[in-house]
């Protein structure tokens, strides 16, 4: 078993348990339950550079609606579900989009969709930077060479991904506690994190992200997306993955 399934089975276990805790008593919930949105358990986290920082590879106004409307909305959405249902405020985000089976019928595709949401928009402000670009290094650059065949054809195989997701999705960049990377692209709000996976990095194919810009265009999106792309940050991350301290 790798520690990552055994943490993912602890929070299914504290998952499960705060369930239970909710189903035998309903009305005590109701009673801690949140705020109305915009406050409540989760919140937007702070960029690190303002909404032009990266033109002019994504305009300020994508840059301004995607964060300010729609991350905000999937924010205000889970924080609206947990007004009512204190499993969502008491588990972390990583845990229950790990173990989305243990919640009721009817909070699932709410987590699916705007837990996903949060979580990949999160990552995804996180992943990207004024004056980024350029060319991973150290042992994740090794990483790519070995598992993905070598930049150039990583960036490829990437774009490509991208290209093939059909309507709205991501395509990502898994990581395993060895460190191993794949490519993984998926439909909508979904994560690899709904598979007990590790998210590296990714990028958004939603036309949100793109379209004031490109319009139809996603395979400049894709290809100009590289400039913007902070390899210091994801190195970060990738050790975080490996010492088991990366969370969404
Ligand atoms: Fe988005």
């Amino acid at each position: 078993m790798t520690e990552f399934t055994a943490l993912s089975r602890r929070g299914a276990l504290r998952l499960g348990a705060a369930v239970l805790t909710i189903a035998a008593a309903p009305k005590v919930w109701a009673q801690a339950a949140a705020p109305a949105a915009p406050t409540g358990p989760f919140s937007l986290p702070k960029r690190s550079y303002e909404a032009n920082a990266l033109e002019p590879h994504i305009d300020a106004q994508t840059m301004d609606i995607h964060y300010n409307r729609h991350h905000a909305a999937y924010v205000a959405a889970l924080n609206n579900a947990a007004k009512d249902n204190g499993v969502i405020a008491k588990a972390s985000l990583a845990d229950l989009l790990a173990d989305l089976g243990q919640l009721p019928d009817n909070l699932r595709t709410v987590v699916r969709n705007n837990g996903g949401g949060h979580a990949n928009h999160s990552m995804f402000w996180e992943v990207m930077g004024p004056g980024a670009g350029g060319a991973p290094g150290g042992d994740l650059a090794a990483a790519i060479t070995r598992d993905l065949g070598g930049f150039d054809k990583f960036k490829a195989d990437f774009e490509a991904a991208g290209l093939r997701v059909f309507g709205s999705g991501w395509v990502f960049v898994t990581v395993d506690r060895g460190g191993r990377l794949a490519v993984l692209p998926r439909p909508n709000q979904d994560s690899p994190l709904m598979e007990k996976q590790l998210v590296l990095f990714g990028n958004d194919v939603w036309e949100h992200a793109y379209y004031l810009k490109y319009q139809n265009r996603r395979a400049d999106y894709l290809k100009s997306w590289w400039n913007v792309v902070d390899w210091s940050k994801i190195g970060a991350r990738y050790a975080a993955a490996k010492a088991g301290t990366l969370a969404i």
